[in-house]
């Protein structure tokens, strides 16, 4: 039986593609039939990622607004299109709590976070709504559903991704643009290892905090960012959905 390719021929832009989820989604996608420009920083490793046909890789830090204009552009240019934004980048910050949170660390976590993905949505969204066709898949967290202890950064900065995302939807959908944020659990990766360590959570202890047992796998986040990424999810708009084990539903 051949594989379901129902993202085939769609242009997918990806930011924080060399990371866990990233390469998950882009991994994913490709084997559904899209066309990939992947994102990330100058020395960040793309794997073999980089060598499959139909996938582009550009160099840009998220925080600037002239790299992300330029990566916009040159996607756009290589492909002709871009039907799938996933802004995703980001990173995790220290864990303290907030009379110990050095300022400097909270504006670092903002500027990739928060910055970064209204950056992303202030440059791709005029080419979607040229289109009059597009989807947008925000990374939030359920750090940006209720509150954790030592991340003020993190915990802040997903929060501000849900209200990006709300307003976004709201400036778009009448033109047929649709802006969704996805927001994971604790999913396996360099990202909760870094966490887990910092906050000194067992190994024991990191399975037992979520309901279902045991942390996510990136392949499963992909695979919600690529459903909400297809025609599939044509009337879902503006909203949060959550990959993480009953996790949220518990607190
Ligand atoms: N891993 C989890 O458990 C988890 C849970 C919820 C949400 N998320 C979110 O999912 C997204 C991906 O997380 P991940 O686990 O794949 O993390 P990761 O660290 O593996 O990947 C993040 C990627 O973003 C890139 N990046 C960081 N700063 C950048 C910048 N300034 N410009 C361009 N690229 C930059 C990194 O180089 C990296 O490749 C993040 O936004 C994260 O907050 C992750």
């Amino acid at each position: 039986m051949s594989t379901p390719r129902p993202l085939e021929g769609k242009v997918a832009l990806i930011t924080g593609a060399a990371g866990a989820i990233g390469t998950a989604t882009a991994r994913l996608m490709h084997q559904r039939g899209a066309l990939l420009a992947l994102v990330d920083i100058a020395d960040a490793d793309f794997g073999d990622l980089a060598e499959l046909d139909g996938v582009r890789t550009f160099t840009a830090d998220v925080t600037d607004p002239e790299e992300v204009a330029a990566y916009v552009r040159n996607a756009h240019e290589a492909f002709g299109r871009i039907d799938i934004f996933f802004n995703n980048a980001g990173i995790e910050g220290p864990v303290k709590p907030i009379q110990d949170y050095p300022l400097e660390d909270f504006r670092k976590v903002f500027a990739v976070n928060v910055d970064g993905v209204f950056l992303g949505l202030k440059y791709v969204l005029p080419i979607m709504l040229e289109q009059g066709w597009g989807s947008v898949i925000n990374s939030s967290s359920v750090a940006g559903l209720s509150g954790a202890p030592g991340m003020a950064g993190y915990n802040a900065s997903k929060h501000a991704v849900l209200g990006l995302t709300r307003v976004a939807a709201l400036e778009v959908a009448a033109k047929g643009v649709r802006v969704n944020c996805v927001n994971p659990g604790p999913i396996h990766s360099r990202m909760m290892d870094s966490l887990d360590d910092s906050a000194g959570t067992s190994e024991d202890k990191r399975d037992k905090s979520v309901p279902a047992g045991r942390y996510g796998r990136p392949e499963e986040v992909a695979s919600l960012v690529a459903f909400l990424a297809s025609d599939d999810a044509e009337y879902i708009n503006g909203a949060f959905h959550t990959v993480d084990g009953a996790l949220h539903v518990s607190t």
